[in-house]
C-alpha cells in the first residue's frame, strides 16, 4: 500500500500531467497553428516556423511516429506524399481527433498515451519520431521530463532519428513578448520549463543518444539525436 506522502506525490504528479494539457480544446485547437507558428514562433520564442518544417523535411521518414502531435501541423506541412506507417501519440483525446482527421489521407494510426509512463505499443519499431514542443509542457526537470524520451527509444529502430524542438525557459534572453507567455503559460502549468536550460537538454539527449545536435533559434533548442 502506498503511503500518505507517495499517494500526495502522485496525485500533484497527475495534476501537473493534466494541466499542461488540458489547454487543448477543439476551440483552443481551432486557433493553434495561427497562435503558436503564426504568431509566437515569429515575435516571442524568435524561431521561424520554417526552421521547424526544414527539420521536419530533412528527418521525417516514411516509417515515422510523432509524440505529441497537436494539431498535426508539421506532419501536414512536411511535404511528405505517403508513408508505409505513420502513428500519432498524443495523451489528449482532442489532439488525436484533430490531427487524426487532418491527416487522414495518411491512415495513421492514433494512440492516447502519456509519454511519462511506459508505452505499450505493439509495433516493429520505427524510422523517425518527432518530438516537437512538448518537453517545455513536461512537468519535472529535465532528466524527468527526458523519461518521455527513454519510452519512445525502444520504439526506434537502429538507425532511427529523434528529432524535435523545445522551448527553453532559462539561459536566453526572452523579449517582452516572450517573457509575458512564460510567467502566463508556466503560471498555468501549461508550460513547465523555468529550469530548462541548453546544457540539461544537450547532456540529457547525449546521455541517451552517441550522436546528437542541438542548436537554438531565439528561445528555441531545436534537436535531433540517432
Ligand atoms: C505545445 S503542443 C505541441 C503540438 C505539436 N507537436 C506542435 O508542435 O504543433 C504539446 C502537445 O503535447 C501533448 N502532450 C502534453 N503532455 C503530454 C504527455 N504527458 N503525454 C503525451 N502527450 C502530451 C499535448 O496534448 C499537445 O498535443
Amino acid at each position: 500500500m502506498p503511503d500518505e506522502s507517495s499517494r500526495q506525490a502522485n496525485a500533484a504528479r497527475g495534476a501537473a500531467i493534466s494541466r499542461a494539457h488540458a489547454i487543448y480544446t477543439p476551440f483552443m485547437l481551432s486557433v493553434y497553428d495561427v497562435l503558436v507558428h503564426g504568431l509566437s514562433n515569429r515575435f516571442a520564442w524568435r524561431c521561424p516556423t520554417r526552421r521547424l518544417l526544414d527539420l521536419y523535411r530533412a528527418h521525417l521518414s516514411a516509417d515515422h511516429l510523432e509524440a505529441g502531435v497537436g494539431t498535426g501541423f508539421f506532419v501536414d506541412h512536411a511535404r511528405r506524399a505517403a508513408f508505409d506507417r505513420l502513428i500519432l501519440l498524443d495523451i489528449n483525446r482532442h489532439c488525436l481527433d484533430r490531427a487524426g482527421s487532418r491527416l487522414a489521407h495518411f491512415n495513421p494510426v492514433l494512440r492516447q498515451v502519456n509519454l511519462l509512463d511506459p508505452i505499450e505499443i505493439d509495433a516493429a519499431p520505427f524510422a523517425s519520431v518527432g518530438l516537437t514542443y512538448v518537453l517545455h509542457c513536461l512537468p519535472g526537470s529535465m532528466s524527468e521530463k527526458l523519461v518521455a524520451v527513454d519510452h519512445l527509444r525502444p520504439l526506434m529502430g537502429d538507425d532511427a532519428v529523434l528529432f524535435g524542438a523545445t522551448i527553453l525557459g532559462r539561459g536566453r534572453a526572452p523579449n517582452r513578448a516572450a517573457r509575458a507567455l512564460l510567467d502566463l503559460y508556466n503560471a498555468k502549468g501549461v508550460f513547465n520549463n523555468r529550469e530548462d536550460d541548453l546544457a540539461s537538454l544537450s547532456e540529457g539527449l547525449r546521455e541517451r543518444f552517441p550522436k546528437v545536435e542541438v542548436e537554438t533559434h531565439g528561445l528555441v533548442a531545436l534537436f535531433r539525436a540517432a
